[in-house]
């Protein structure tokens, strides 16, 4: 996995070694999202029943959806992540030049949810492969730019489209989280 915390050690104006942990809203993500974990929390904090319990935290299901050796130059894959959901309708593409968050050896493929983030136009079949854009939105026209995590490129969105985090294990391509809110949701895995 290419995650890393974007740990920072400063020193102290006396010279001590003082150690701040910098780490992005996308490394928490990466680092957070991938594994099943149970963390204990107190009950009851101060009483005389106090008592650590076992908490469950929901994360990102970890789902394969492609294998890279048969990805094509700007066609893309339709898959569903992170469940079945409604909004969860996603495409993977290989664009051909580097991409913020891609993977494979040229750093070219990345995936992004269907929906726009304005008012939920349904952008499939939008993508264009000679300026790296999924878009124009059928309702108001916002087009999204895959090369930059999905920034907007115009149009009457004011959120960047939600990008799918990738892994690469050998050929197999793998979902294994989400940056960004999908439209229509609270929380990516409440649908
Ligand atoms: S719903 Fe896509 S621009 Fe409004």
């Amino acid at each position: 996995m290419n995650a890393h915390s974007d740990i920072k050690g400063r020193r102290s104006a006396k010279g001590g070694k003082k150690q701040s942990c910098v780490m992005s809203r996308r490394s928490f993500l990466l680092t957070s999202g991938i594994a099943t974990a149970t963390v204990m929390v107190t009950m009851n904090a101060g009483t005389a029943s106090a008592a650590k319990m076992p908490a469950a935290v929901a994360t990102y299901p970890r789902k394969k959806i492609a294998r890279l050796s048969q990805l094509k130059n700007d066609q893309p894959v339709e898959f569903s992540y992170p469940d079945e959901g409604a909004y969860s309708t996603n495409m993977l593409v290989k664009l051909g030049t580097q991409a913020g968050g891609g993977i494979g050896a040229d750093r070219d493929v990345v995936a992004f949810n269907y929906t726009c983030t304005h008012q939920g136009g349904d952008m499939e079949g939008t993508y264009k492969g000679d300026t790296k854009s999924l878009g124009q939105c059928p309702l108001h026209l916002t087009t999204y730019d895959l090369t930059r995590h999905g920034i907007i490129i115009g149009g009457q969105a004011y959120q960047s489209l939600p990008q799918i985090l990738l892994e690469l294990d050998g050929d197999d391509i793998y979902a294994v989280g989400i940056f960004g809110l999908i439209y229509g949701r609270q929380d990516n895995l409440k649908a």
